[in-house]
């Protein structure tokens, strides 16, 4: 049995991903992932210990002995609320915050307990993404070709019109090969593809489709987004080795099967909230100011399939002395 979360969380979500990219956003182009990374979580950490839910994290920072927070399993919120499934990426972009590139954010979504598909060890996903008006035309398994020519038809436009976003590494050379011979255009991305596969699916961001392999966790969270936005995501699992084929044998991981929208997270009332770290096209990073920031941030709710962008401006004086009280 699943409880079906009625409030709009969307918009207590945004208040954690605020506080993260706050928290991380200091790092930026400080030259150290981690610890960007550790403030990110350290603050997401505390807002969501504040929110009315009973929640468990399905998608988190790792495994309990490698992760001191957020690691898969820990149960998180007040306890008080609905029994909610909770993916947190409290940095989508480490690199980009380190180097003080373009493109990071701070992601969460939720949806109702039990919903969302847990990948285990096994980071990495093969993922095609489209937003709405291609949704329900493209095949994982079919070629790289034939998902263009399917866009192209369900958006009205030729290939060589067509621009596909792919993380740049060698495993997705394949990829980038395959959408130059069928003449279409690339953007790559050298991290960040929850933001590329939500580009897909955000109307003037010039992104047809997301095509590569990238992070599963990740697979996960642009999945929540994408249901909200009408948008489409297929994935499969992609070890990397012998060890991890047989990890996916031992725990029952079937390599064929293609992950839908629905296996991904197939809650009925899905929530995802993202704020920018540093600036993006999807979202403006965070600016300090005296002693305050402003932040930029969506919220989305599959439900409602309404989605909100907001620009907040935050007194962090203030914030912390609320801190202060939190951590007592
Ligand atoms: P982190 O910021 O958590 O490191 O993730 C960034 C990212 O680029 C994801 O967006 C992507 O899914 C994943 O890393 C790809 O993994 P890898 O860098 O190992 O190829």
């Amino acid at each position: 049995m699943t409880e079906v979360p009625e409030r709009n969380l969307g918009l207590e979500l945004a208040r954690i991903t605020e506080s993260a990219a706050i928290a991380g956003a200091r790092w930026q182009g400080r030259g150290d992932k981690i610890a960007a990374d550790q403030a990110a979580v350290d603050a997401m950490r505390i807002i969501l210990s504040t929110i009315d839910i009973d929640g468990t994290i399905a998608i988190g920072e790792g495994e309990k002995d490698e992760a001191p927070m957020l690691y898969n399993g820990e149960k998180v919120g007040t306890g008080f609320g609905p029994k909610v499934d909770v993916a947190v990426d409290p940095i989508d972009g480490t690199s980009l915050t380190a180097a003080g590139r373009p493109g990071a954010l701070a992601v969460i979504a939720l949806a109702e307990a039990g919903t969302m598909y847990s990948p285990g060890s096994l980071v990495y996903m093969d993922k095609i993404a489209v937003g709405p008006e291609a949704a329900g035309w493209i095949d994982i398994e079919a070629p790289v070709a034939h998902n263009l020519r399917q866009v192209a038809k369900a958006r009205d436009k030729d290939i060589d019109d067509l621009t596909a976003i792919i993380l740049d590494r060698p495993r997705n050379q394949p990829f980038i090969d395959a959408v130059r011979k069928a003449g279409a255009r690339i953007r790559l991305i050298s991290d960040g593809d929850v933001s590329g596969a939500i580009a897909t699916a955000e109307p003037d961001s010039g992104i047809d489709i997301l095509f590569g392999i990238g992070g599963s966790p990740e697979a996960v969270i642009a999945a929540a987004a994408l249901t909200a936005m009408g948008g489409e995501i297929q994935c499969k699992l992609w070890p990397r080795d012998e060890s991890e084929h047989q990890y996916a044998a031992d725990n029952g991981h079937d390599l064929d099967k293609i992950l839908t929208l629905k296996d991904l997270v197939s809650g009925k009332n899905i929530f995802f909230a993202a704020t920018g770290v540093t600036d993006g096209e999807l979202l403006q990073g965070v600016d300090f100011f005296g002693h305050g920031a402003t932040t930029h941030s969506v919220v989305m709710r599959s439900k409602t399939g309404s989605i909100r962008f907001m620009h907040a401006r935050h007194n962090l004086d203030r914030l912390d002395r609320l801190k202060g009280t939190l951590d007592e």
